[in-house]
């Protein structure tokens, strides 16, 4: 888990406590948060993946097999939409359009966690070069789960702009015990 997160959690305020984690994995995230006294809503495309998060949350979650490009997300419902190393997985233009949907899903003041390959890291570390480069910092590995599935990568300046809907807007970078250093974004509707 990254500590950043749970120290991002002890010093925000939320007042309805309801949070949405995208990409939701094995449910780690919203099994603190639970813990912490939130409702806990999550998606992920894979049925493994939810099937693990629904067994460790109690019944009052909502986890759903979905792919996030796809999926309306309720507007005006949650104080707190995260998502860990997962909204990458598309084309610059989709991810745009899901910051806008995530933007809309929130409540006033409502905050957001997100993480976002850094493109200097990964380029510098030769991350990228055997995989198919498909222009604007996307690039599709080219074997394995994910073969030709796109995944975007970005320099700090591009994650700014993604934001402009937010305030309090801070990036900063992760690089701690990672071979590619990630953005991680916080910030509030
Ligand atoms: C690297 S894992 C991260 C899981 C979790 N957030 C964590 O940090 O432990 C990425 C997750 O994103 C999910 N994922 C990838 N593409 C997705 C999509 N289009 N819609 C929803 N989930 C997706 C995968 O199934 C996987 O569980």
């Amino acid at each position: 888990m990254i500590s950043s997160f749970q120290q991002f959690i002890k010093e925000q305020d939320f007042e309805i406590k309801h949070a949405l984690d995208i990409g939701c994995g094995g449910g780690e995230y919203l099994n603190m948060l639970q813990k912490e006294g939130f409702k806990t809503d999550g998606i992920d495309s894979s049925k493994t993946a939810t099937k693990i998060t629904t067994q460790i949350l109690n019944n009052n979650s909502n986890i759903l097999c979905a792919d996030m490009f796809e999926f309306v997300i309720p507007q005006n419902r949650y104080d707190l939409i995260f998502s860990i190393s997962t909204i990458h997985h598309g084309t610059k233009k989709q991810i745009q359009n899901l910051i806008s949907k995530i933007c809309d899903a929130l409540v006033e003041n409502g905050k957001i966690f997100i993480t976002l390959p850094n493109i200097g890291d990964a380029i510098e570390k030769g991350y990228l070069k055997n995989e198919q480069d498909l222009g604007d910092g996307t690039y599709a590995p080219s074997s394995g789960a994910e073969k030709g599935l796109p995944h975007s990568h970005y320099t700090k300046e591009e994650v700014q702009e993604l934001f402009l809907e937010f305030k309090n807007v801070k990036i900063d970078l992760d690089n701690a015990g990672r071979k590619m250093g990630r953005w991680i974004v916080q910030g509030s509707k």
